[in-house]
């Protein structure tokens, strides 16, 4: 994959306006169909877990707060696709670097799945203790999705938000550390690939 600069440029300057972004022009569709069909294998596979908040010690399962599920990727065991993804979000981390002087270091990322009826209530992605997480990255996986299906980001600024539409391709990025957000209530299994460049 070739990384598209204007995508990334306009990315950028989003982040930079408002704090956060959104495009559905960074990947592929044949690209995107098959790190769906990758994702719904592994949790067919039973390779998912209930998601949890907090780090460490901390971290718990609550599901008054999230309800979904996740898979975390392992850097040193990448699948192909992982592997063209995790580049695809390395050479944005520099372009953000380049541009901001952001000093972004490592990547994470998880695969979610949201059952029918799950959601996250408002949250800030970065942890009290730990400052790591910078800028929060989700991709979304849904094929066909449609208004009434829920599972919608809902950004928060200050007394008003933006709803964003979970549909295949579409990437969001925000500042971790000042942008609230909520997942409301999917009435459809919702699929993404969710992560943090952090410093
Ligand atoms: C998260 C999160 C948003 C989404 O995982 O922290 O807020 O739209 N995800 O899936
Ligand atoms: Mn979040």
């Amino acid at each position: 994959m070739t990384p598209p600069e204007p995508v990334f440029n306009v990315l950028a300057d989003n982040l930079a306006e408002k704090g956060w972004a959104v495009t559905d022009d960074l990947f592929s569709t044949d690209f995107l169909y098959a790190l769906l069909q990758e994702e719904i294998l592994l949790f067919k596979d039973g390779q998912f877990k209930q998601a949890g908040i907090g780090k460490g010690a901390e971290h718990k399962v609550v599901s008054e707060i999230r309800s979904d599920y996740v898979h975390w990727l392992d850097e040193e065991q990448l699948s192909e696709l992982q592997q063209q993804f995790w580049q695809q979000m390395q050479e944005f981390k520099q372009f953000l670097n380049r541009e901001f002087f952001l000093g972004l270091k490592d990547v994470e990322f998880h695969f979610a799945v949201y059952p029918e009826g799950s959601f996250y209530k408002k949250h800030l992605d970065r942890f009290q203790r730990d400052s790591g997480r910078t800028i929060s990255c989700v991709l979304y996986l849904n094929k066909d999705w449609q208004a009434g299906d829920g599972g919608q980001l809902r950004i928060f600024n200050k007394e008003t938000y933006v709803d964003v539409n979970p549909v295949f391709g579409r990437f969001v990025c925000f500042k971790s550390d000042e942008i609230e957000h909520e997942v409301l209530p999917t009435k459809k299994e919702r699929y993404s690939i969710t992560g943090w460049m952090k410093n």
